[in-house]
């Protein structure tokens, strides 16, 4: 990170959030905050708040949050550095002297040789003896030996630094491996492979460089995939996966997927025009990206809940620069990769042709009766429409169906989703609030909204977030932890942001949501935000404190006793030992 902490801290005391933000949305005061209408998302009640005491924003509809420089970087879609010249040119301050240009443009170059070279080396080790594992895994996925060439997948030795190694011997640095996400850094300055011991797919953009890699374990330990974290070359809300050949295909559509793993089965069927987002929501980068190579997207997503929500907060990002959206609603399988596997490609075909002609067929109908140039009649078609749409159970299809029939009337699709909302109310508030009811059961309310961050221990996890709310108003708290380890935390992304606290706490550096900008993924600083929404329990904090740690580590204690089945297998060893 080449800005100072130190100019970073003075900028700070001269940006005030509520005025940077108010120079892109009018704010209104109400209470001890500020609201408005969300700038990243479309709405018409304001959920956007600004609570100057902690100088923080927040949306309580799109979750969206951070202090004045994540503000930045993502309304003006820019990285951490250009973000924090843009407030300094605010507050007419000058950036601290770093030449970029040129040693940038040498920096860049060298980090995409370095990936091409680690892509390759990946590739060739599963032709070698000790990558039978990796060969057994895509074995077992199905993949053949072409598919495997094509997206030049890969295996990542289990040592701690094999690809060190090999890429030092090709003249790369430590530094640069690091650069290139290739490594990370320990507390004490050890150095090691970020990808160990998992199956690896590279990330090609659109001029053919490898910019980044995802990695799967073999088996079914956590984190299933790492990502390469956004470098220089790297920005995962830019980038998606297999677009390098989805941009050569001939099928006139492109089939949007959640995962690797779908994209590639999707390819290795036949359908050439498959796309993935790399471990991230849909953003509207991707959707002008999308959008410069085709005019419809199928929205091939998974068929839980999340994949439907999912699917329905892209239908509106992709309607937005214009896109035609039809949502394929796999049947009988979780998600695309398994239905290839249940049914076949000439299944999925007829998924792929008829699951959405049919509503569509019937929409038509519907629009024939009526003589759409008469006022009256277009009226009166709305009507039958968005009664027939308000039929449809999944909010993704209401919404694509519902503006496909605005679109015929020549009104705005707002209107109509409006005349569908009206129905379904007049239907049944009886079914409605059941559903609201559900909707608002404690434990969905504690889960993250960031699908891959999700709790698997609510319990603890809501302790784990209460040490970090406490930690970051007092750091001096840091002293009181007692005997409270990172490991003992059982969420990944808690884990990940407490560390982080803990080690600039070490370092003597303050953490704010601006200072941590630079270190944290967004979905990342969002989620800390979130996490300060709720209030601290009045009292003492020690106290409170004290609570929280307890709490997580009788937490730790059961799962480390029984769930992850430590103990049994010691037990299991014994008992053959025994018997033999
Ligand atoms: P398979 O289990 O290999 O079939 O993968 P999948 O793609 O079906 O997995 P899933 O639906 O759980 O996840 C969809 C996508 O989310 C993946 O392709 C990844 O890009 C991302 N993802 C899943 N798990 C993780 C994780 O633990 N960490 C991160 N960073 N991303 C993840
Ligand atoms: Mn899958």
């Amino acid at each position: 990170m080449a800005i100072p902490e130190s100019f970073l801290d003075d900028l700070m005391s001269r940006t005030d959030i509520v005025d940077l933000i108010s120079s892109y949305v009018p704010l209104q005061k109400k209470g001890g905050r500020y609201w408005a209408c969300c700038p990243f998302h479309s709405e018409k009640t304001p959920s956007f708040s600004v609570t100057p005491d902690k100088q923080m924003y927040y949306c309580f509809g799109c979750h969206k949050g951070g202090g004045a420089v994540s503000f930045v970087m993502e309304e003006e879609g820019v990285g951490f550095t250009d973000a924090v010249a843009i407030l300094a040119k605010r507050a007419g301050i000058p950036m601290p002297e770093y030449n970029e240009d040129e040693g940038q443009r040498k920096r860049r170059e060298r980090l995409l040789e370095l990936n091409k070279a680690a892509a390759r080396w990946f590739h060739a080790n599963l032709s070698t003896p000790q990558a039978e594992p990796g060969r057994r895994y895509f074995a077992r996925r199905g993949l053949s030996k072409r598919t495997i060439t094509n997206f030049g997948l890969g295996y990542a030795f289990p040592e701690w630094d094999a690809l060190l190694k090999a890429m030092q011997t090709k003249g790369y640095t430590k530094r640069e491996l690091l650069d290139a996400g290739l490594a990370v850094s320990t507390d004490k300055g050890r150095i090691y492979d970020r990808f160990r011991g998992r199956v690896m797919f590279p990330i090609i953009d659109l001029r053919g460089n490898v910019i980044g890699f995802g990695g799967r374990v073999l088996d079914d330990t956590k984190p299933k995939y790492l990502n390469s974290p956004d470098t220089l070359i790297y920005n995962k809300s830019r980038n998606l996966f297999a677009m390098n050949i989805v941009k050569k295909s001939k099928a006139g559509q492109i089939i949007l997927t959640e995962g690797y793993m779908d994209t590639i089965a999707l390819h290795q069927a036949g359908f050439d025009c498959a796309v993935a987002s790399l471990g991230t929501s849909l953003t509207e980068d991707h959707a002008r990206l999308l959008a410069k190579y085709t005019k419809e997207i199928v929205l091939s997503y998974d068929s839980d809940e999340a994949g439907v929500a999912a699917a329905k907060r892209a239908i509106g990002i992709l309607n937005r620069v214009g896109l035609n959206v039809k949502v394929l609603k796999v049947v009988g399988a979780k998600d695309p990769d398994e239905f290839l596997k249940q049914y076949g490609p000439s299944a999925f075909q007829r998924l792929l042709d008829q699951s959405e002609n049919q509503a569509e067929y019937q929409l038509l109908q519907i629009q024939k009766k009526y003589d759409l140039t008469d006022d009256e009649q277009r009226v009166r078609f709305l009507q039958e429409a968005a009664q027939f749409v308000a039929l449809m159970p999944s909010p993704v299809e209401r919404e694509v169906y519902g503006s496909r029939a605005a679109r015929a009337a020549g009104v705005e699709s707002k209107v109509m989703s409006e005349e569908v909302e009206r129905q379904r109310r007049q239907k049944s508030w009886r079914t409605r609030r059941q559903e609201e009811r559900k909707a608002l059961t404690p434990a969905a309310n504690h889960q993250p909204d960031q699908r891959s961050f999700r709790y698997e221990h609510v319990r603890s996890a809501l302790a784990e977030e209460g040490v970090i709310r406490l930690v970051l108003m007092d750091p001096s708290l840091f002293e009181r932890l007692g005997s409270l380890k990172e490991e003992q935390f059982s969420a990944p992304v808690l884990q990940h942001i407490f560390q982080l606290l803990r080690q600039r706490w070490e370092e003597g550096l303050e953490s704010t949501l601006d200072s941590l900008s630079a270190r944290l993924a967004p979905e990342e600083l969002s989620h800390l935000t979130r996490i300060l929404q709720t209030p601290e329990r009045q009292g003492s904090a020690e106290q409170a404190l004290a609570d929280y740690v307890s709490t997580i580590q009788s937490e730790y204690r059961k799962r480390t006793m029984s769930g992850d089945g430590d103990l049994l297998t010691l037990i299991r060893d014994k008992r053959s030992r025994n018997n033999t």
